[in-house]
């Protein structure tokens, strides 16, 4: 797939078939990853795929909660069982966040080339789940998360979200 019918055709995937992911397709990602740019290219990501059943229902279930709360992205939270979830790290660098959103990207895209779904799991990040998470998956104080990303096999394709027209977003020379 060309480069800008991946970025054109990636979307949010909230329902997943249920079919196990394999260690060669989370590498397959991971290694798309570890191409993005860093600055001074300190590379500060680490990733954890999540694959256990138990802890992606845990994690189904914080998510759960984390959006009752939030008010957001209403729906059956229970597909999380059916997916892998890579939880992006980042070192405490300069840029690391930077950084790490270019790694993210990265994922997105090699995963629709791939022809899987992916989703990024903001709302989850509440710190009672911040640290659930880090003593879940043994996360060193030495490492932040920045985003758990689901991964699986799409069992929806959504039409696109609407987007801000380029005139509207662009300017030259001064806003
Ligand atoms: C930082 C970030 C956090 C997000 N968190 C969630 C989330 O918690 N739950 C969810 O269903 N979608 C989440 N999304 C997905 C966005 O809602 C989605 O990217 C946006 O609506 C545009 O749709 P598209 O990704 O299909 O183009 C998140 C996206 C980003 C970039």
């Amino acid at each position: 797939m060309e480069t800008s019918e991946a970025i054109k055709k990636r979307r949010s995937i909230r329902k997943y078939q249920d079919k196990p992911i394999s260690k060669d397709i989370i590498e397959k990602l991971i290694d798309a990853a570890r191409f993005a740019p860093s600055g001074m290219n300190s590379q500060p990501w680490h990733f954890i795929a999540i694959q256990d059943k138990t802890k992606l229902k845990q994690i189904a279930e914080m998510y759960a909660k984390a959006r009752d709360k939030l008010k957001i992205y209403p729906q059956d939270t229970s597909f999380l069982e059916k997916t892998n979830i890579i939880l992006v790290l980042s070192e405490k660098t300069p840029w690391a966040k930077v950084d790490c959103s270019f790694a993210i990207q990265n994922i997105l895209l090699a995963a629709t080339d791939i022809g899987l779904g992916s989703l990024c799991l903001g709302a989850l990040m509440l710190p009672e789940n911040i640290e659930t998470l880090r003593t879940m998956c043994n996360i060193p104080d030495n490492l932040e998360i920045v985003m758990p990303i689901v991964i699986g096999f799409p069992d929806e394709t959504p039409e696109p979200k609407p987007r801000k027209e380029v005139k509207e977003i662009l300017d030259y020379n001064k806003f």
